[in-house]
Parts: structure tokens; sequence; C-alpha cells
């Protein structure tokens, strides 16, 4: 084999390998192989000296043909090759700029806290402290000192959440004299207890009823109880702030009503109903199909009560009230079952 033609196979090999190598690396070693010193062409070429004068520039004229070529062909599959790294790193690396962003929302008080947090702005505004209880009470200020009977039907074990005495008979031992408390009225006595009159006081908490949780009653809700002992006050400054507080949490186009209630603790008592915002007073399944939503309990403070205290009811009278914080919710914002307001979906919670 002359050896032009073994520079020619040797340029057809290598070019082959070149086109086959598959990354840079591999492309190095065939550059390393063919032109490298101890590589194949190097060591043709090495030879030429042993070449007759005459041989000479024909052979390396091809010679330098075959570098040439295969240089080339080095720096061109080198250059395909650093574009494909390039764009596979980039696709690999890609950021979607289309996808939507990530939202940070910000948190708010729940609806139910930003109701009471507002109605305890209008009470301080006419200068009621706020006074708080515990929700773990003593039957004696939920029900005894707020004048129920022993045979009070609010007593009974089917209304009220009793703590039990696990230490005797376990999860059905005996019932003890604490219990969830009912309402916020208990905190009427607490206050009663700790000062003198005047009294001008808002409690507002959680309360815990024995209730299946339906469109209009929860197990657990919250309330904000009212209570003003002082020299001279009369059921017309209890209807007079009441009136004034409904114009201001609901608006002058939502009508409010007295109607007469008992309660044992206040004497006389009434109910204040709020016309119903969902059907507009025509009846629907929220207002059980009377037109009108009860928010609230109230009445003037029952001598008794101030019996337990030792408040001289001949010198004091006083009102008291109790309002539902998830009903108020459900009327200003024609919220059709209270069970939207503990079930969490921020769907729904986001609007307030
Ligand atoms: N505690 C009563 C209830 O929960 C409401 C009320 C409070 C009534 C104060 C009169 C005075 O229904």
């Amino acid at each position: 084999m002359s050896i032009i033609t073994e520079l020619e196979s040797l340029r057809d090999s290598a070019l082959e390998r070149i086109s086959q190598a598959a990354d840079l690396a591999a492309l190095d070693a065939v550059r390393v192989d063919v032109l490298g010193k101890k590589g194949s062409l190097t060591g043709v070429l090495r030879g030429l000296g042993a070449l007759s004068a005459e041989e000479r520039p024909a052979v390396g004229k091809v010679s330098n043909e075959v570098r040439a070529a295969l240089e080339q062909a080095l720096e061109e599959r080198k250059a395909l090759l650093a574009e494909a790294a390039l764009s596979a790193r980039v696709a690999a690396d890609a950021v979607d700029v289309t996808l939507p962003g990530r939202k940070r929302l910000p948190g708010r008080a729940h609806l139910i806290n930003q109701i009471t947090a507002e109605v305890v702005d209008i009470f301080t505004g006419l200068g009621y402290a706020i006074a708080e209880g515990p929700e773990a009470e003593l039957d004696y200020y939920n029900f005894t000192a707020l004048n129920h009977p022993p045979t009070h039907p609010a007593r009974s074990a089917t209304d009220t959440f009793y703590v039990r005495d696990l230490s005797e008979g376990g999860a059905s031992g005996p019932i003890t004299d604490v219990l969830l408390r009912t309402h916020t009225s208990p905190v009427q006595v607490r206050v009663l207890e700790q000062q003198k009159p005047p009294v001008y006081v808002l409690a507002p908490g959680r309360v815990y009823r024995r209730d299946i949780a339906d469109p209009s009653h929860l197990p657990q809700f919250h309330q904000i109880e009212g209570l003003v002992v002082d020299e001279g006050i009369t059921f017309g400054d209890l209807k007079g702030t009441l009136d004034y507080v409904c114009k201001e949490l609901f608006g002058k186009d939502r009508k409010t009503r007295f109607r007469p209630h008992f309660f044992p603790f206040t004497e006389p008592s009434a109910e204040v109903d709020v016309s119903c915002g969902i059907c507009a007073g025509s009846g629907c399944r929220f207002c059980k199909y009377t037109g009108w939503q009860e928010i609230l309990g109230c009445g003037m403070v029952d001598p008794n009560v101030f019996g337990y205290v030792d408040i001289d009811p001949e010198v004091y009278t006083g009102f008291a009230f109790g309002m539902g914080v998830e009903r108020i919710a459900a009327l200003r914002y024609d919220i059709p079952d209270l069970r939207m307001l503990v079930e969490g979906d921020m769907r729904f919670l986001r609007q307030f």
C-alpha cells in the first residue's frame, strides 16, 4: 500500500470517528489519537524523511491536505457539539416564564374576630370597659347566681356540656360543678363581685351548647355580653343603647324590633330581632319563615342577681344584653349557613 493510500484511508477513518464523536470529550480523544504526539497521522508524517526526493513533494502535499481536512472537521464538530451542550444545559435549567407566579396573600382576622373588634370599638367609644371570664365555668356563675332554679331546663345535660370527674368511673364518672359556659352572662356576676357601681362593661367570648350544627346553630359560638349598673338606669337607657348599636352594625335599612321575652336573670326581658336580609322579610329557611332573625337577648338586671353580689337594688338598677356574633355576621353578609364560618374554606373567608 502506497503511503498516499495509507494517508487517505487514515483520513477517511478519522473523519468517520469525528462525525461519530458524541460529545466534546470523545472528540478530543479522536484528536489525540490522530494528531497528538503519538497519533497515527503524526506517525506517518515522521516516516516522510525516509522518502526519496521525487516522492516527497506529492506525499507532503497530500499529508498537508489530510491534516488540514482533519483539523477543519474537528473544529466543525467541536462547534456543533458545544452548541448542543449549551442548548441541553439551557433546556435543563429552563424557567417557564409563562407559569403563574406564587401569590402570597396577606393574613387577616376571621370575620367573627372582625365583628367582635367592631362591637368592642362601638362600646369603648361609649365609655365601656372590657371584661373577661373563663370558658370552663362553675355552675354557680353560669346558672345559680343568675337566678336559675335547680330544675331549670337549660341545666339539663342534654343542653349543657358538663365536666365529669374521670377519677370515679372514667368517662361515665359523675358530673361536676364545672361546665362549658352556655352564655357570657356569668361574666356579669364575676364583674359585680369585683367591682361596685357604676359599672359599664362589655364581655366578648366563646360559649358552648349541646346543639347539633345546622344553618342557624353551632355547638360552639361567640357572644358579646353588656352590663350596666348605675343609679337611675331605666329600660329606656337599654333601648336607646341597643337602637344605636343596631344602626351602627346593620345600617338604617335593616329594621329592628323588641319582643317581650323571659330570662331568669333579667326582669323585664326582651329579645331584639333584625329583619332577615336573606329573604328581605318574606321568610326563608334561615329565619324559620318568620322574616326576622333574633340577634340578642336583654333586660333589666333582676334584683335577685344583685342579692348574690351584695348590691342594694333600692339604690342601683341596671341592664344587660347578650348578642350572638355569628348571627350578626350572618345578617350583615347574608350568610345562609353558620357552618360556613367554621369550615375554614378560604374561598368563603377571603371575601371579608
Ligand atoms: N345570656 C342570654 C342568652 O344567651 C342573653 C342575655 C344576656 C339575656 C343578658 C339578657 C341579658 O340567651
